[in-house]
């Protein structure tokens, strides 16, 4: 299981004061040693977290795959074909969003765009996943196109009012799951996931990768970076070394 650790809210941090501290680039070391496979950063219009200049230096350093998440627009993807990260993640964003909110809408005006830029992006060697609600007809047009991989949005799961809600919602990621069995695309999921909601995630049929960052960021404060990523880990691995004990984790 891939595990991306999203370090869009070091940059947020940073970008509080100006200047320079927390500095993502920092952060990635700590997340490549701390044992993650992979980087995830989205540069937004209003870039708001990570900004150019990040993105690139996240790129030279190159110790880890970078998965830059994006909007479909022009300008990123003439970043995006520059910079050539490993994986772009192409996401819906609304300027007054907290944060990326449901999975991309594929109208066929998107679809001809994101065709465009898939061809683009196959002669620079970057990979394309697609991240969406779990409905069976995005899953199809995802496959009709061609993508490598699509990115299941746990939000609606990882943020439902209720048990039942949450049961509901991993219904359909269930099915969604199973719709891309045997397409060849990559099955990865994100958005809202903890160390105590991910484990129902971890039951997706064909999950490879799991994509993480507030969570992660939130616990750092207090124990630090590389242990918040080692208590995500000690989930994925499930017969990790830690424990949780009255809401702590203890080894
Ligand atoms: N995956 C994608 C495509 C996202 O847009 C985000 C949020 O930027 C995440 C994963 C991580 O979500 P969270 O910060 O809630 O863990």
């Amino acid at each position: 299981m891939i595990l991306g650790v999203n370090i869009d809210h070091v940059a947020t941090l940073r970008n509080v004061r100006g200047g320079f501290e927390p500095d993502p680039l920092s952060a990635a070391m700590i997340v490549w040693k701390g044992g993650a496979e992979q980087l995830v950063c989205h540069l937004r219009e209003d870039r708001r977290h990570i900004r150019d200049k990040d993105l690139r230096l996240l790129r030279e350093w190159g110790k880890l795959p970078l998965n830059m998440e994006m909007a479909m627009t022009d300008e990123m993807s003439r970043i995006a074909l520059d910079v050539c990260p490993d994986l772009v993640t192409l996401v819906p964003e609304r300027r007054e969003e907290r944060t990326t909110e449901g999975g991309l809408l594929l109208e066929s005006q998107t679809l001809g765009r994101i065709s465009i830029f898939l061809e683009k992006c196959r002669e620079k060697n970057i990979k394309v996943s697609l991240f969406l609600a779990p409905e069976p007809s995005d899953i199809d047009k995802a496959v009709s196109l061609g993508v490598d991989q699509v990115e299941l949005h746990t939000g609606e799961y990882s943020n439902a009012p209720s048990d039942q809600l949450a049961q509901e919602e991993l219904g359909r990621l269930m099915i969604a799951a199973d719709r891309l069995k045997n397409t060849g695309i990559r099955l990865a999921a994100g958005h809202g996931l903890t160390v105590r909601n991910l484990p129902s995630v971890l039951g997706l049929p064909g999950l490879l990768e799991v994509n993480i960052g507030h969570s992660i960021i939130a616990r750092s404060i207090f124990v630090g970076l590389g242990q918040a990523i080692q208590e995500i880990r000690s989930v994925l691995d499930e017969n990790g070394s830690y424990r949780m004990v009255r809401g702590e984790f203890q080894e």
